[in-house]
């Protein structure tokens, strides 16, 4: 039976899925980069998650029988991905069932930011509410402002379609990687400068590339309104996040919202003080449901692979026509 090393126990079926046709090794931690370069020797498929750097050395310790690495994550920053595809090693990832759940938490983010819900949450808690008053712990507006994405792939999608048919946004785009026109009533695509200069709301929803790495740092904060507040459920390192501590505790910006850290699980020095952000711990597709289908997808996607076919979500496809030929039984 081929060989599949998964770093950690998944929820949902992915595993007995996994058990029908292989092998299922589970290391039961994210393990120091020369422990799982020795854990994944001879494996036929690795599934990872995104904590676990998939590289050249990696790849080339599993040995060239690898055919596939199913990554647990619809980003796959951590996958070299051209070292795949010149090893003939196909990547998977768990696209679309996650979008909802994602997009859902971009919305708990500028909710809880606008309307100061965890510091509400702290305040009763801790006895310091001594009943209504008329200007006690204002926030911000939500529904008719104007929202911001940064990305517009499935996420930024869903995350639009949220702000302008339930909280009546005007929302604007900026998406310079779209491959086509914006097709989404309702929604005006722009340049960044503009949107950063109109939004009450910026959202960010591209993976993390070169080109997106910092993409919002110092000057972009500067042309932010100072009202504005900022989420970030995409990937950390797309802010430059000593820079927003700085916006955040001068008032550049009024707020953010975050699920995801330059460093994680690090924050920047000073983030964890500033009251007028909501932090999260990396739950954009934390719900039941949602992890036990992104484990079936990434079941689904080594299984195929494991026949020699095409996984269902493959994002090296050619990586098949020059990769060693399926292994036959
Ligand atoms: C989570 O961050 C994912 O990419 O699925
Ligand atoms: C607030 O609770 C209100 O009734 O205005």
């Amino acid at each position: 039976m081929p060989r599949v090393v998964l770093s950690l126990p998944l929820p949902g079926p992915a595993q007995a899925m996994l058990r029908e046709a292989a092998t299922v090794e589970v290391l039961g931690a994210i393990l120091p980069a020369p422990e799982y370069r020795r854990a994944v020797v001879g494996a036929d498929a690795l599934l990872p998650q995104l904590r676990d750097r998939i590289d050249a050395a990696v790849l080339d310790a599993a040995g060239p029988q690898l055919r596939v690495v199913a990554n647990y994550a619809v980003g796959f920053d951590n996958v070299d991905v051209p070292a795949c595809t010149a090893r003939g090693v196909l990547v998977g990832n768990t696209p679309d069932v996650l979008t909802d759940a994602t997009a859902d938490c971009a919305m708990a983010l500028l909710l809880a930011t606008a309307r100061r819900v965890v510091e509400g949450d702290a305040a009763m808690r801790q006895g310091r509410y001594h009943g209504w008053e008329p200007d006690y712990m204002l926030g911000a507006d939500v529904t008719g402002q104007t929202l911001g994405l940064i990305g517009f792939g499935r996420i930024g999608r869903a995350v639009a379609r949220r702000a302008r048919d339930g909280f009546g946004m005007r929302v604007l785009v900026h998406d310079p990687w779209l491959p086509g026109p914006l097709a989404e009533p309702g929604v005006s695509a722009c340049g960044l400068d503009e949107l950063l200069g109109a939004a009450d709301f910026i959202s960010c929803h591209v993976p993390l590339t070169a080109e997106t790495h910092h993409l919002i740092g110092a000057p972009q904060l500067e042309r932010m309104r100072a009202s504005a507040i900022l989420l970030n459920t995409a990937r950390g390192p797309i802010i430059d996040e000593p820079a927003l501590v700085q916006a955040l505790r001068s008032g550049t910006i009024r707020g953010a919202g975050l699920d995801v850290y330059e460093g994680e699980p690090a924050m920047a020095e000073g983030l964890a003080a500033c009251p007028n952000c909501v932090l999260l711990p990396h739950l954009g597709s934390a719900t039941w449901t949602t992890r036990a289908r992104m484990g079936e997808l990434a079941a689904a996607n080594v299984l195929a692979a494991l026949r020699g076919e095409l996984p269902p979500h493959c994002v090296n496809p050619e990586a098949a026509a020059g990769g060693p030929s399926p292994a036959t039984g």
